[in-house]
């Protein structure tokens, strides 16, 4: 079976190089999007031998949902540049895993048509609060009415990182870099504030690049989740959780669920590797109802068992969605969510876990732990 390593090297001689670098990149020197990966090579196991079942179990509820695999794909913008059929493959490839897709409000397909190409998936819709609320409550309300299940607010995004290297530095620089057809589908789901936006088109700004990014980055506070409450009845998951005190807020706002995610290195680099900050702040909202999913480095089934085994519920996956869209659409995405499931249930085996429910902290040991007797 092949690794998502093997995945990503398919992609990378797939794709044209700017796309690659666009999917690939992290902010700043880069930090946070290595320090995603290696943080979970610093975690080892300590497994409990000769426990295990020969069956596995690894379905799951998420939010009240039943689900096959505790593994989704995280939301991801500009899908076309992967594969023609963008996100709508994506959603397909996640339903036929029988789990979560998140798609990002900066797809480049019509919140219909995901739900149309997926009607037994499990999505959920992410947003950003938008300078203008009516292009919040458009996407919310569309994908209520399409068939959504939760809203995924992602709220680390006040303004767009620093981007030094080959990606983008900012809004014009964006916009130049990305061409051809993944530029011509452009922000198809902008479309609440119609005045503004004749208003961009007109400036000459048809496919509301410019218009998308100045929307989405707008140092929004934690008030505005409150007005996003009034405007839909899906539960809310805030993304984008990093301290023990800003997941206090969230459980305090009323979020249903946090994801730990430092948006896979590609805002505030610096930032603690995602699976560093996990246990404290599944510590800290134990209780309260709320659940707690992480995404950012994961990158094989020993992964994924460390973030349940630390408090995780469900983990999330991005670029390695990606790269299987890349490589074979809804089928590629499928694989790559299948290889995860495959690598998860051997190493549960060979911690000696059969289900879920047996997997805790005691199966994992962070290396500084670990006494050298040399
Ligand atoms: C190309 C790309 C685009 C992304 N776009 C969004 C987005 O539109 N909204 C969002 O909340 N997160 C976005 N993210 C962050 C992902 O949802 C997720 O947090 C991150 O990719 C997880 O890290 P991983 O790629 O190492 O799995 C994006 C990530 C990538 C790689």
């Amino acid at each position: 079976m092949p690794s998502l390593d093997d995945f990503e090297q398919t992609a990378k001689e797939k794709l044209p190089d700017w796309i690659m670098n666009y999917y690939a990149t992290g902010t700043g020197e880069e930090q946070t999007l290595q320090e995603n990966k290696a943080a979970y090579k610093r975690l080892r196991f300590q497994p409990r031998i000769m426990c295990a079942d020969k069956h596995r179990d690894i379905s799951n509820r998420v939010l009240g949902y039943d689900v096959n695999i505790p593994i989704g794909v995280a939301p991801s913008a500009l899908q076309s540049g992967a594969h023609p059929r963008g996100e709508m493959a994506t959603a397909e490839g996640a339903e036929k895993c029988g789990t979560v897709m998140i798609m990002s409000s900066w797809g480049q397909v019509l919140i219909e048509d995901v739900a149309k190409s997926a009607p037994n998936g499990i999505l959920w819709m992410q947003t950003y609060l938008n300078k203008d609320r009516r292009n919040t409550q458009n996407i919310v309300q569309r994908a209520e009415k399409a068939g959504f299940k939760a809203i995924v607010v992602s709220v680390d995004s006040p303004c767009v990182g620093i981007r030094k290297n080959k990606g983008y530095q900012g809004g014009d620089q964006f916009i130049k870099t990305l061409k051809g057809e993944v530029a011509a589908k452009g922000f198809v789901n902008y479309q609440g504030a119609v005045d503004d936006i004749a208003k961009a088109r007109a400036s000459g700004d048809d496919r509301l690049f410019k218009y998308a990014w100045d929307q989405s980055l707008s140092c929004p506070k934690w008030e505005e989740v409150e007005w996003l409450k009034t405007v839909t009845k899906l539960p809310l998951i805030m993304k984008g959780i990093m301290t023990v005190e800003n997941a206090k807020q969230a459980v305090a706002v009323g979020a249903k669920a946090i994801i730990v995610s430092n948006h896979g290195g590609r805002q505030l680099d610096g930032l603690p590797a995602s699976i560093e900050v996990l246990p404290e702040i599944a510590d800290a909202v134990k209780g309260t109802g709320v659940e707690v999913y992480v995404d950012g480095g994961i990158r094989n089934g020993s992964d994924v068992l460390k973030a349940l085994a630390l408090g995780a519920k469900f983990v999330f996956v991005g670029r390695p969605a990606l790269w299987g869209l890349s490589m074979d659409g809804a089928d590629g995405v499928a694989e790559v969510l299948r290889t995860l499931e495959h690598e998860l249930k051997v190493t549960m085996t060979l911690c000696g876990c059969s289900r879920l429910s047996d997997i805790d902290r005691s199966l994992v040991i962070h290396e500084a732990k670990l006494k050298c007797k040399l």
